[in-house]
């Protein structure tokens, strides 16, 4: 995190990917930055981090400042009127997600399991004896940066080749079945939106057989549901970093498919955040759709993870 030594540092959603530790560090260095006179101005959805150090918040609206609050007005600010805001928590959000907030598994699940995962990337080998995901849930993988989450998503979507023998309760599934099962969302949203509209992007990601008109009816479910009414003919590439991540998890959703989301809250404000756990649980308990969450954000874990898994692979 070494950096220059400017008079002023602009500092754009930094915490979006970084894992507990890291947003501790950053937090260490802002307040040090303060402590030498520097101006430091923080883009942020993550507030619980700054919240103590920020002399001043900003608050924008479709472009618009909305409003202004100095120390004295953010101290009296309670978390049900940041929520108002569609602002995220000051206080939730600060816990160490390697504490587990739900059982990895409970006895009554059905599951698949993944037995002797072996898999390679990037000159490292990574190796799982047994991992079993809760069918119907919605499981929350949490490890520190660079541990190899995204990696195990890869290999589940079958965008990576691994080694595995693959079990539910009512029998052994080849790799190529089990891959065909899921959707990915990437972590970077800009990899996967290929269509020249957004509402192509989506029209494709239904299953082939489905009738025209409840994919229309279903796009614009998606489109309302996500907060994206309205950019129906845009560009996928021209949206925000949020809007793209949402028209991402938009596209897994059309598919019907069970869900890889690979730290899908990392552009979402409080309210998006919100929308996308009540669409999640929504998912699970009336589709049955089985969700994998990678994620740094126990505000999100808590909003709607119902298991939580610490990712550890063996050494080898
Ligand atoms: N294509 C690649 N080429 C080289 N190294 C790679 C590649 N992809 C991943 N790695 C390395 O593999 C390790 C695991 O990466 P991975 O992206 O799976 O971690 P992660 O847990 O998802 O990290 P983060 O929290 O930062 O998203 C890292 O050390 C990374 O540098
Ligand atoms: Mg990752």
């Amino acid at each position: 995190m070494a950096i220059a030594d400017p008079e002023i540092t602009l500092l754009d959603e930094p915490t979006s990917s970084l894992d507990y530790h890291s947003i501790k560090q950053l937090r260490e260095l802002i307040g040090l930055w303060k402590s030498r006179g520097k101006t430091v101005i923080v883009s942020e959805h993550r507030l619980w981090f700054i919240w103590d150090l920020a002399d001043r918040m900003l608050l924008f609206r479709n472009g618009l400042l909305k409003s202004e609050y100095g120390r004295k007005e953010m101290n009296r600010l309670f978390e049900s009127e940041l929520a108002k805001l569609g602002l995220r928590s000051v206080s939730a959000g600060g816990c160490d997600p390697s504490v587990p907030c739900h059982p990895e598994f409970l006895p009554g699940d059905s599951f698949y399991e993944i037995k002797d995962f072996y898999a390679r990337n990037g000159g490292r080998e990574y190796r799982i004896p047994q991992i079993r995901f809760a069918k119907g849930a919605i499981t929350a993988i949490t490890a520190p940066n660079g541990n190899g989450k995204s990696t195990l998503l890869h290999c589940l979507a079958g965008i990576l080749k691994f080694r595995a023998e693959i079990n539910t309760p009512s029998g052994s599934l080849s790799r190529k079945e089990f891959c065909r099962s899921w959707f990915m969302v990437f972590q970077d949203p800009n990899y996967q939106l290929c269509r020249e509209t957004v509402e192509d992007e989506l029209r494709i990601s239904f299953p082939k057989e489905t009738p025209k008109e409840l994919v229309r009816i279903g796009i614009s479910e998606i489109l309302k549901d996500l907060e994206l009414s309205g950019t129906e003919d845009r560009h996928p590439l021209s949206l925000s970093g949020g809007q793209k991540q949402r028209l991402a998890i938009g596209c897994a959703i059309a598919s019907r498919r069970n869900q890889l989301l690979d730290e899908p809250t990392s552009g979402l404000d409080y309210t998006n955040m919100k929308a996308l756990s009540i669409l999640l649980k929504k998912l699970s308990a009336k589709k049955k759709i089985t969700v994998i969450v990678v994620t740094h954000d126990v505000e999100f874990i808590y909003s709607c993870c119902n298991r939580h898994i610490q990712l550890a692979y063996k050494q080898s």
